[in-house]
């Protein structure tokens, strides 16, 4: 059975990474007291973030050694780190790579934001903005890098997925994360927070991102 270690320490990330790849794929993921590294995304997109928290991910597994690695059989597995955001058009493409800390950075402060704050501010800046220019889409770049103690690190392999919508005038529904309450994808009324965990992983930018892996891996 093939083995995804997934690069990330969001936990609502890998239950919906699971929930959409489902029991074909074995998942592992990181531990408190695994040591790996925090990753700084300073990259200008989502593949530059998402390439490198694989990549670093999987080179700090694999410098470790036998005796540290995680356990699998086939002795390969790979690393899986999900990159992803929102983009409004009538802010340039904002919040974009910064939707984690939108909020934050108003202030300098490092680190995410709360969801809630997230949300507030965005629904600040699209105050005089009429439905009809209140497109945005969520984007999801997935990475993926063998992890093969026999042969020296592969190149990291990009999966893409968009899910267009647009931006609502107040927060409805209490399902999902981040901009969820916000967002009403394409041919739906509710928001993404509304619509629940099933339908969302059938629509979403992540589901067809994962959509495209699975497909390569199960090739
Ligand atoms: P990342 O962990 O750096 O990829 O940050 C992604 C950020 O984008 C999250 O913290 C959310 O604010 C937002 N985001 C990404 N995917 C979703 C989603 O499916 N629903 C709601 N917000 C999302």
């Amino acid at each position: 059975m093939i083995t995804l270690f997934i690069a990330t320490r969001n936990a609502h990330k890998v239950e919906e990474i699971a929930a959409i790849l489902g029991p074909q794929f074995r998942y592992l993921k990181i531990k408190g007291d695994d040591e790996l590294p925090v990753v700084v995304e300073d990259a200008l997109t989502f593949a530059g973030n998402a390439a490198k928290k694989a990549e670093t991910i999987a080179r700090t597994l694999l410098l470790r050694g036998a005796a540290r690695m995680p356990a699998t059989e086939p002795g390969k597995f790979f690393v899986l780190a999900d990159d992803s955001g929102l983009e409004v058009d009538a802010l340039g493409g904002a919040p974009g790579v910064h939707s984690a800390r939108f909020a934050a950075i108003d202030c300098g402060m490092v680190g995410n934001s709360a969801d809630a704050e997230n949300n507030a501010k965005l629904l600040r800046l699209l105050a005089n903005v009429p439905q009809a220019a209140r497109t945005a889409r969520f984007r999801c770049v997935l990475a993926l890098v063998e992890v093969d103690r026999a042969v020296p690190l592969q190149s990291v392999r990009l999966f893409e997925g968009a899910c267009e919508g647009w931006m609502d005038f107040a927060p409805r529904g209490k399902g999902g994360f981040g901009y969820d309450p916000l967002f009403i994808p394409l041919g739906h009324e509710q928001s993404f927070a509304e619509l629940g965990e099933g339908l969302k992983n059938r629509l979403s930018h992540r589901a067809q991102a994962l959509a495209k892996l699975g497909a390569w891996l199960l090739a």
